[in-house]
């Protein structure tokens, strides 16, 4: 209508934007799905040099689309135009792991590259700009660019963790055959690596006669605590062994979940994970960047407080910090050989 008044733009940072992610992610942001049907948005997409002319064809292509919500484009390689005035930082960029390749492999590669970019975007980003770490080592690079951009609130750097929430929903409705809709409330502990601990011990299924418990309906807890784990826990490896790729659409449709809840709040009686800084919630160390349950609201995230832990759940929990707190260690002894 005449009345309506357009929303000011909001400038989305994608990092990596020529790669297989950045894809399958800048066309979804263009699209609403990040922000909502009625922000508009401005695409900053940085790579690297090797990648410039890819990334100028992935701008054509956005033009092409002639997406209503997309009011700019910029497509560079240089960290400072493209960390200007960002209100949303989606880091993406660098070295995807490879079949064969372990975890630690693509450590060294990525840690340089976050420690370098926490400057950029401190001293160029929006002063309240929210930030996630996609790339791998995510909770780790996360960590150094926290570490490394001290004016940023460190509340406002996260990282991926809602590709594993999203791929536990996924198992237990393919177990029990309902949609994925209707079951909420899982949980991923920890790690973005196969010590992550996907829980499903608070999830629900949402039926017309109220929530009703997920370990209730599995009536199999052999299966929750092995084969449900063990799947989630490998799905990356699973979908890089069948694509010869690292998963990409499942990545960026996950990127978009975790901004918008974020931005937009979740709903009442549900949480989602986000890699957050830890207060030293749960017992885990504080300062780490761990997956814990959040519910967001007015654009802020909170850690879901009072879960009941047992047991099992408690060594999963600590086995997941403990290799957090060593892959800090490597990447800060990585930091230092770089020097
Ligand atoms: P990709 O290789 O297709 O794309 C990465 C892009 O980053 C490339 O275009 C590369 O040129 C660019 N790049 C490299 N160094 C850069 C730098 N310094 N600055 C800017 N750009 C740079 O990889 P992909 O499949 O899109 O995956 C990207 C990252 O996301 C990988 O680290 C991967 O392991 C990770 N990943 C994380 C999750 C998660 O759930 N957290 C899921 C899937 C993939
Ligand atoms: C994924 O979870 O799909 C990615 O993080 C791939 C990986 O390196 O495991």
């Amino acid at each position: 209508s005449f009345t309506h008044v357009d929303k000011e733009p909001v400038i989305v940072l994608v990092t990596g934007a020529a790669g297989q992610i950045g894809y399958a992610l800048v066309p979804m942001i263009a699209r609403g799905l990040m922000l909502g049907p009625d922000q508009p948005v401005i695409l900053h997409m940085l790579d690297i040099e090797p990648a410039a002319e890819a990334l100028e064809g992935v701008k054509m292509e956005l033009i092409d689309a002639a997406f209503p919500l997309l009011k700019g484009v910029v497509a560079t390689t240089d960290v400072v135009e493209a960390c200007m005035n960002v209100n949303i930082a989606v880091m993406v960029g660098g070295f995807p792991r490879k079949e064969g390749m372990e975890r630690k492999d693509v450590m060294s590669k990525n840690v340089a590259i976050y420690k370098a970019q926490a400057s950029a975007l401190e001293q160029h980003a929006a002063a309240d700009c929210k930030v996630l770490v996609v790339a791998n080592p995510a909770n780790t690079n996360a960590l150094i660019l926290k570490e490394f951009a001290p004016s940023i609130p460190e509340k406002n750097i996260t990282c991926l963790t809602r590709l594993d929430h999203n791929r536990a929903l996924g198992q237990i409705s393919e177990r029990l055959n309902v949609p994925v809709s209707e079951v909420k409330n899982v949980i991923v502990w920890g790690n973005h690596s196969s010590t992550q601990y996907p829980d499903a011990n608070h999830a629900t299924i949402i039926t017309s006669n109220g929530d009703k418990s997920v370990r209730e309906l599995v009536a199999d807890d052999n299966w929750l605590k092995t084969e449900f784990q063990s799947i989630v826990q490998q799905r990356g490896a699973a979908i890089i062994k069948a694509r010869k790729l690292s998963s990409a659409l499942s990545a960026a449709s996950a990127i978009c979940d975790h901004m918008r809840d974020w931005v937009h709040g979740t709903s009442t009686g549900t949480w989602v994970s986000m890699g957050v800084c830890s207060d030293g919630s749960y017992g885990i160390e504080p300062g780490l960047i761990y997956s814990f349950p959040v519910s967001c609201q007015n654009g802020k995230w909170s850690i879901v407080q009072g879960l009941k832990i047992d047991e099992f759940s408690r060594a999963k929990m600590d086995a997941t910090a403990k290799e957090l707190i060593e892959e800090k260690s490597t990447a800060y002894t990585c930091l230092e050989l770089e020097k």
